[in-house]
């Protein structure tokens, strides 16, 4: 069938739902070039102002899948095989500590990764700052990597939903990233084709997050699940907290050195307690046959035996990169941020030091931007700390002084002091599925 684009923006606009063939089609047609831009950018319009049904959102999804290539991941390894994503923060270095953990407790760990993008990084652009890390695998070496040292993280390959991989580029620059049923198919369409039977999603909240409310989350996490199930797959929905940068460090190689810490038993509260629940819950939704709790116990004793920092070695060296934590790159210049009053950090803007960090250079702003992997931020003081004037409330890591300059007063004005403790917010603010 021709697709009748024009008809189907109109049907749209006037708030018809669509058939699931005429989803397909449209999708299809646009990834083989047979739709241009300019009507794609208005469909997606159209469907900011009049959203998708249920059906319809499969439908996007499946035709997404079948743009591409899909990977059998779980066949080529003989295992249920777990995955997870996160909907994309400031300081979300996740992945790279619950990969050597998962994998540590015998569950092979397979994930195809994306690059940062405006203020959010990327897990990519982090383990490209470990020097040697090789991001770009064949599906072959991924799944033998995979089988033989039970972990991998690699960029998604062009082949696999390419139609998300355009109709993402032409949404960034339309204003229509942030819309619930096409964040939904994009991240489930990648997580399907790559073969996972179970899925942990970490749905953030907050500032620094797509999602600002946590009813907009709920609703995000609800389509996830809803797709998940009409795919056959068990999906776990997290949400958690954005609204100040997770963990401490913002910035590639500061996050790696970060995770690692964490993989040592070492790192943050809030960054360990959502990467140990994250465990808990892949390892729950493994083949091993236990629970949270038990998934929970396991993670933990990872960390405290040492066996996950090894899995990480292995990882590392298996990739081509050096594990060693000297071995990452280091900024030339480190300033301190100092508190101008007494009193207790009562906010902490993710947004605004995700945008500090960017400036520095640790992200880009547009795609064709390079990336210097050794400037950031280090938040020293996070919300509820008690500070007397002078204290030392974050570090800027920066390539010259102008920039660290630049950054130094961004930060600052990322941090709010008061005179009473800010209402308790725990990281993980509700489980879902
Ligand atoms: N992450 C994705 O992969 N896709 C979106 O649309 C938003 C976040």
């Amino acid at each position: 069938m021709t697709v009748r684009a024009a008809d189907l923006i109109e049907a749209k606009r006037n708030g018809r739902e669509h058939s699931a063939a005429e989803v397909t089609d449209l999708i299809l047609a646009y990834a083989r070039d047979e739709v241009p831009d300019y009507q794609m950018a208005a469909w997606c319009m159209a469907v900011f102002f009049r959203g998708l049904s249920g059906a319809e959102t499969f439908a996007l999804t499946d035709a997404m899948i079948r743009s591409g290539e899909t990977l059998d991941l779980g066949a080529a390894l003989g295992r249920r095989v777990v995955d997870k994503h996160s909907t994309g923060g400031v300081g979300d270095k996740t992945s790279l500590a619950v990969g050597p953990i998962v994998a540590a407790c015998g569950v092979p760990f397979g994930k195809m990764s994306g690059r940062g993008l405006g203020h959010t990084g990327g897990t990519l652009d982090k383990l490209e700052s470990i020097p040697g890390f090789r991001v770009e695998l064949t599906t072959e070496q991924f799944i033998a990597q995979v089988r033989e040292t039970g972990l991998a993280i690699i960029g998604q390959s062009a082949d696999l939903v390419p139609a998300d991989k355009k109709l993402y580029a032409l949404r960034d620059v339309t204003a229509t990233v942030d819309i619930v049923p096409l964040i939904a198919s994009s991240i489930m369409s990648k997580k399907l084709a790559a073969g996972a039977d179970a899925i942990v999603l970490d749905v953030k909240v907050g500032e620094g997050a797509f999602m600002k409310s946590r009813d907009d989350a709920v609703i995000l996490a609800e389509q996830m699940l809803d797709l998940g199930r009409r795919a056959g797959r068990e999906v776990v929905c997290l949400l958690t907290d954005m609204s100040q940068p997770l963990g401490r460090a913002v910035g590639n190689a500061l996050e790696v050195r970060e995770a690692v810490e964490t993989i040592r038993g070492e790192g943050p509260g809030d960054f360990t307690e959502l990467v140990l629940d994250a465990c808990a819950r892949l390892l729950a939704l493994s083949d091993l046959g236990i629970d949270v709790d038990e998934g929970r116990r396991r993670a933990e004793a990872a960390v405290t035996d040492g066996s996950a920092l090894a899995a990480y070695e292995r990882w590392i060296r298996a990739q081509g990169g050096d594990p060693s934590l000297e071995a990452l790159p280091v900024a030339p210049l480190v300033h301190e941020v100092r508190a101008p009053e007494a009193g207790i950090v009562s906010r902490l803007d993710a947004l605004a030091v995700g945008i500090a960090a960017l400036e520095l250079g640790a992200g880009r702003r547009t795609k064709a931007d390079s990336i210097d992997h050794a400037v950031g931020i280090v938040c020293r003081a996070k919300r509820g700390t008690g500070v007397a004037a002078g204290d030392v409330l974050a570090e800027i890591h920066a390539a010259d002084e102008a920039s660290a300059r630049v950054a130094e007063q961004a930060t600052l004005a990322a941090y709010e002091i008061g005179d009473t403790p800010p209402r308790r917010l725990d990281i993980l603010l509700d489980v879902i599925g």
